[in-house]
């Protein structure tokens, strides 16, 4: 029998497609956490923001929680819906909307996948610089809903940089138009940069006017393999001063085993404790000129003891496909994933104390480091071993997150830098946060979703 409060919505908004498949109940329930089991009343497609508007009013009116839903690549289980909320899928509202080449913005709706966003961008020769792995999967409206970071971070900044414009459908139903594409707009609080980075819990992200920059210069790959962390921050150090740099990622041994197993081939004979897979400009003989002396500068050193150029395109993906496979290759293992970040400078300080923490708290468990060196961002994957319980495996790993939410504290980092908090590490916010902001942010909530429908439970209860 049909729920009623789905008749009734039915009513509200007519037109608006609905389903309670069981196979879209669990598609669209989950995001790549995997970890909660879906549970929504149903899912909704709304075809216009006038529909969005509708099914906000309603839901606020009756008290049903939503969860905006975009292409669901979360990590920290953001976009789960496991309590019984009806799901706001956005993934019909995917067309880009238009290209101002004056002002140099493209104007999308929020189901836009990153990848068409990057592409629409580059049919007019210009770029949508921020980058990730899931790129084809997830959509922009997430992507700001979670100030979504990635590998162009060290270059281009965080998704909030290229934000000129946001529409925003509140929990009330009202359509807020905030920055409007504006170069300078000081007129007050700027709720644009509420939104972003809110997870869903201040509106639902309808459209987006981006800012777009040219095409960066052509790069030179290079994978380098490195003896230590500390010579991997010198590296760091030497090269930022020196090339102007598109990436600077680094992965381990540990998780290159994951990502060779999954088929990425691998250049060098050995096996190096951690690598670096860095991006450059070499648009011309000098800057080419200037990479290679910092290579050979940090081989001189000691601080690098084996390196591989890109000598193609083909090359360069390859090289790159040991970095962006990790994801997928942990996949398998269902890893608790944290994504801490700490100020550059404390990183090799912060990370000696954080695996003495893990190789005591952990044992049992591998744990797989990878990460964007260049943003002071960690990934610590810990894989779930085959046999051990989800539910222990979950607490066993949330004890270790409070230690190490401990010493971020201490070190004045963040225990997320770019996943999110979702469901996943509300109850460690207090370590990033103070009382009073987190107070603060309960407030704003609360101003712009007085019902308390807007992904509830997530960020923090
Ligand atoms: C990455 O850096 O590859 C992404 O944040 C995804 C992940 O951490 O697995
Ligand atoms: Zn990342």
């Amino acid at each position: 029998m049909t729920d009623p409060r789905l008749t009734s919505l039915q009513t509200a908004v007519p037109g608006l497609r609905l389903s309670t498949e069981p196979g879209d109940l669990e598609h669209y329930g989950r995001d790549w956490t995997r970890r909660w089991t879906p549970a929504p009343l149903a899912i909704a497609f709304p075809a216009d923001v006038a529909q969005v508007q509708a099914v906000m009013r309603w839901a606020s009116a009756q008290g049903v929680a939503v969860v905006p839903s975009g292409g669901r690549t979360g990590l920290s289980g953001g976009a789960v819906a496991a309590r019984g909320e009806l799901v706001l899928s956005l993934e019909r509202m995917n067309k880009v909307l238009g290209f101002d080449p004056v002002d140099g913005q493209l104007t999308v709706q929020a189901g836009t996948p990153l990848q068409a966003v990057q592409e629409a961008a580059q049919a007019q020769g210009l770029l949508y610089p921020v980058d990730f792995g899931s790129r084809g999967s997830c959509s922009i409206g997430g992507n700001i809903a979670t100030n979504a970071g990635g590998i162009r971070v060290i270059r281009f900044g965080n998704t909030r940089e290229w934000v000129a414009g946001l529409k925003l459908v509140t929990g009330t139903g009202e359509l807020l138009d905030l920055g409007r594409g504006l170069v300078k707009n000081s007129s007050g609080y700027d709720l644009r940069h509420l939104a972003i980075g809110a997870e869903g819990t201040l509106g639902v992200v309808v459209e987006a006017t981006l800012r777009l920059t040219r095409p960066l210069p052509p790069a030179q790959t290079l994978l380098l393999a490195l003896p230590s962390f500390e010579a991997l921050m010198q590296v760091f150090a030497h090269f930022r001063t020196r090339v102007d740099l598109q990436a600077f990622e680094f992965l381990t041994d540990v998780g290159l085993r994951h990502v060779r197993a999954h088929g990425a081939s691998y250049p060098f004979d050995a096996v190096h404790p951690y690598y670096v897979l860095t991006e450059y400009d070499a648009a011309d003989e000098a800057q080419q000129a200037a990479g290679l002396a910092a290579f050979e500068h940090c081989l001189a050193q000691g601080w690098v003891v084996d390196g591989v150029q890109a000598a193609s395109e083909a090359q360069a993906k390859q090289l790159w496909r040991l970095r962006e496979g990790l994801t997928e290759s942990l996949a398998p293992y269902r890893p608790y994933k944290n994504d801490i970040s700490v100020r550059i400078a404390v990183l090799p300080a912060f990370l000696a104390q954080a695996q003495a923490l893990l190789a005591e708290a952990y044992p049992q468990f591998e744990v797989v480091w990878f990460g964007h060196i260049g943003d002071g961002n960690l990934h610590i994957n810990v894989l779930q071993p085959a046999g051990v319980a989800d539910a222990d495996f979950v607490a066993q790993c949330g004890q270790v997150t409070g230690l190490l939410a401990d010493l971020l504290q201490a070190h004045g980092g963040s225990i997320s830098a770019e996943h999110g908090i979702g469901l996943a590490k509300k109850d460690y916010l207090g370590s990033t946060r103070s009382p009073a902001e987190v107070a603060l942010m309960r407030g704003i909530r609360a101003v712009m979703d007085p019902a308390g429908i807007l992904n509830p439970g997530k960020l923090f209860d």
